[in-house]
Formats: structure tokens, C-alpha cells, sequence
């Protein structure tokens, strides 16, 4: 079998923590090794151009240079991290992968398709997850449990159309593609990881 490469999408606010919770308590029960990863970061590098992306500056940030350091950085953490680790047999779980770019830079910043499919391409090389599972939240709903986690930073502070706008292309996207599965978000913890759950085992059968 082809190891996998499972990446969980979503608002701020979502519940990817909690998710990739009980992903990796599933994959503890199976033994299967596996690491973490998140996006924009997960290499020094990566790390650093997350800090520079997501911290306020006295200037406009363009949403070509966020586009582009958000894929600067993806092209790092797979090359360095989880290619390398796919190719030992270690699973994959990501938080957050090419699809936010997809979302946020596509929708909610509206860049031109044609442009976030050619960087894709360039970066990934045809490289895809397994299996994404998409955290479906209204965002008012997410924004408002991100601002009692603390502080926003330059990204959640911005407009609630914003983020309407990156909501409606994550739910086109998983819409067009079979191997990105939504889970109900809002509905109770128990349920959420009831859907989580159901989704692994469809997928992956002892
Ligand atoms: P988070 O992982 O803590 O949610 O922070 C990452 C932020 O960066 C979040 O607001 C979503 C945003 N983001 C993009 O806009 N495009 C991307 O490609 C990625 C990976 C994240």
C-alpha cells in the first residue's frame, strides 16, 4: 500500500487540533507510525516565513507575496519532511496543505486560478493527499471560538466576507474532488469524532 498523506482543512476555529486528536489516537491503536505537520511551517525555514506571513507589518502585504510565501514555505516542508518520510513508510498528517492556498488565497483573496494552479503544480508536481478532510464551520461560528482561544493575528482579523468567500471555495473544491470528504464541524465533539472515525475506516478497513 501506498503510504498515506492525510491533510484536515478548515476555518480558524474549525477544530483541526482536536481532529488530527483523534486521527493520531487512531493511528496509536494500529500501531502505525506516523508525524505531525502544519502549514505554512514545519521546517526552520518554513517556520520562519509562518512567523513573517502571519505577524502584522506597517505596509500592505500584497496577496501575491502571501500566495508566494505560503507556497515557499509548502515547498519546503515537502521536500524536507514529508516526502522523505511517505518514502520510509511513516504516515503523514497535515495541518492544513495546498487546498488553504486553494481557499484562502483563491477565494477569500480572489488571485486568478490559472496562477494558484501553475504554483501548485510548479511546487507539488502532481503531489497530492489521500484523503482531506474539510472541518465545515460557519465562520462567524469559528471566529468567534478562535477569539476566546486569544489574540487574532493579520490573517483572522480579517472581514467576515473574507472569510464567506474562502468557506464557498473550500465547499466547491470538496465538491469537485472524491478525496476530499466534509465533516459537519459545528455539530458536538462526540459527533465530530464520530464522522472522523467513520471516514478512516471507510478508507482504511483492518
Ligand atoms: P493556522 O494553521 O494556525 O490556522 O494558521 C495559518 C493561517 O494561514 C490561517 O489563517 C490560514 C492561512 N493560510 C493561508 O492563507 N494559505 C495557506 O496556504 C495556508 C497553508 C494557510
Amino acid at each position: 500500500m501506498k503510504t498515506p498523506f492525510i491533510v484536515i482543512e478548515g476555518l480558524e476555529g474549525a477544530g483541526k487540533s482536536t481532529v488530527i486528536g483523534v486521527i493520531t489516537q487512531w493511528l496509536e491503536q494500529r500501531d502505525i507510525r506516523y508525524i505531525t505537520v502544519r502549514e505554512p511551517g514545519g521546517t526552520p525555514l518554513a517556520e520562519a516565513l509562518r512567523s513573517l506571513i502571519k505577524q502584522d507589518w506597517e505596509e500592505t502585504v500584497s496577496p501575491e507575496a502571501e500566495l508566494m510565501v505560503m507556497y515557499a514555505a509548502r515547498a519546503q516542508l515537502v521536500n524536507e519532511v514529508i516526502l522523505p518520510a511517505l518514502a520510509k513508510g511513516v504516515w503523514v498528517v497535515g495541518d492544513r496543505h495546498d487546498l488553504s492556498s486553494q481557499a484562502y488565497q483563491g477565494g477569500g483573496r480572489q488571485l486568478n486560478q490559472t496562477i494558484l494552479a501553475q504554483l501548485s503544480a510548479i511546487t507539488l508536481k502532481g503531489f497530492k493527499p489521500d484523503l482531506t478532510l474539510y472541518l465545515d464551520i460557519d465562520p462567524s461560528v469559528g471566529l468567534a471560538r478562535a477569539s476566546a482561544r486569544g489574540e487574532l493575528d493579520r490573517i483572522e482579523r480579517e472581514e467576515l466576507a473574507f472569510f464567506e468567500r474562502t468557506r464557498a471555495r473550500y465547499l466547491e473544491l470538496a465538491a469537485a474532488d472524491q478525496s476530499i470528504k466534509t465533516v459537519q464541524a459545528e455539530r458536538s465533539p462526540a459527533e465530530v469524532k464520530a464522522q472522523v472515525l467513520t471516514l478512516l475506516e471507510e478508507q482504511w478497513p483492518l
